[in-house]
């Protein structure tokens, strides 16, 4: 059995960077072809053999809540109507054997406060933080990878990859004082510093396992960018005491919390969905050649 059986997932954000979709709606539930960003995340924790999915929410999320819950009205309905192996489907859309918990941010202070949240249902146990608009394509699950590393070293880890230095604003980014073929050691961790203040180009995206120490931290730091309490700023007071590995996983990760990256992350599972890659894959094959199209403008969104 694996030692990491929980993973929370931070899904209160406003979600701003994907107005007008996120007045409403939860970003987490934005369909990538079919299935919605969380239940990505949830089947990726779920492949890392974790069973606890602990979700941290706020107003206008209760569609996510929905969503993991049986859907009696569709059941009987499909049942009623005699259409038995619609209802197989329906029943089997969701991996088995799981328990979903929630939990209310009632004030949105940031990533390090939500997960401070969770505290109550982690209690003293490794666990995993997964950030469903991070969709990480991977032939191991990108938790996985990062739970088999804590199982390893028996220290938190967090997954990172090399961006673009003219990015560095947008992300956490690590500074390793010893460096292995893909797990480092890190001695520095800062919250979206200037190109010129960035400790190297490894850039923290979405997955952690933590130690349940990071707690005593985030319960003490001031709040930091942004005026909210950032985990970045918790695990960098943690790892003055306690080692930290950055893990360069692999696999592909799609940023869609922000509209390009989502575009990008829908048109690559669209080739591979094996009800509509055929077509799809025609479709583009058809679109117009680049300078017979309108002109674009390119803006950051
Ligand atoms: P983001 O930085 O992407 O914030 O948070 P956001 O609100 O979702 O989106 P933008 O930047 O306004 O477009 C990273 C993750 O942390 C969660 C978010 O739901 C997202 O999954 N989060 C953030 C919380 O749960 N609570 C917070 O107070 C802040």
């Amino acid at each position: 059995m694996t030692l990491v059986r929980k993973a929370v997932f931070p899904v209160a954000g406003f979600g701003t960077r994907f107005l007008p979709i996120t007045k409403a709606s939860p970003k987490e539930m934005l369909p990538i072809v079919d299935k919605p960003l969380i239940q990505y995340a949830v089947e990726e924790a779920a492949a890392a053999g974790i069973t606890e999915m602990i979700f941290v929410t706020g107003r206008n999320k209760r569609t996510i809540e929905d969503h993991f819950d049986k859907a009696y009205e569709l059941e009987s309905e499909l049942a009623f109507q005699g259409k038995y192996s619609l209802l197989k489907e329906v029943q089997g859309l969701l991996p088995k054997n799981l328990h979903y918990s929630y939990v209310r941010q009632c004030d949105m202070l940031g990533l390090g406060h939500a997960v401070l949240c969770a505290k109550p249902l982690i209690g003293d146990e490794p666990f995993a933080v997964i950030l469903a608009d991070d969709l990480i394509d991977a032939e191991v699950p990108a938790i996985g990878q990062l739970v088999e590393q804590y199982e390893r070293t028996r220290s938190s880890v967090i997954a990172v990859q090399h961006i673009p230095l003219a990015q560095t604003r947008q992300y956490g980014i690590v500074g390793p004082v010893w460096k292995g073929m893909r797990s480092h050691l890190i001695s520095q961790i800062v919250e979206k510093p200037a190109p010129e203040y960035a400790p190297s180009s490894l850039g923290v995206v979405g997955r952690y396992v933590l130690s349940p120490a990071i707690f005593e931290y985030l319960n003490t730091i001031p709040k930091g960018t942004g005026g909210e309490i950032q985990l970045t700023d918790g695990i960098a007071a943690m790892l003055r005491q306690y080692p930290v590995i950055a893990h360069e996983f692999s696999g592909i990760r799609y940023d869609c919390g922000c509209k390009t990256g989502y575009m990008e992350a829908s048109v690559q599972f669209g080739l591979k969905h094996p009800a509509i890659a055929e077509h799809f894959h025609s479709f583009l094959a058809n679109l117009p050649l680049s300078d017979q199209r309108p002109t674009l403008v390119q803006k950051a969104v």
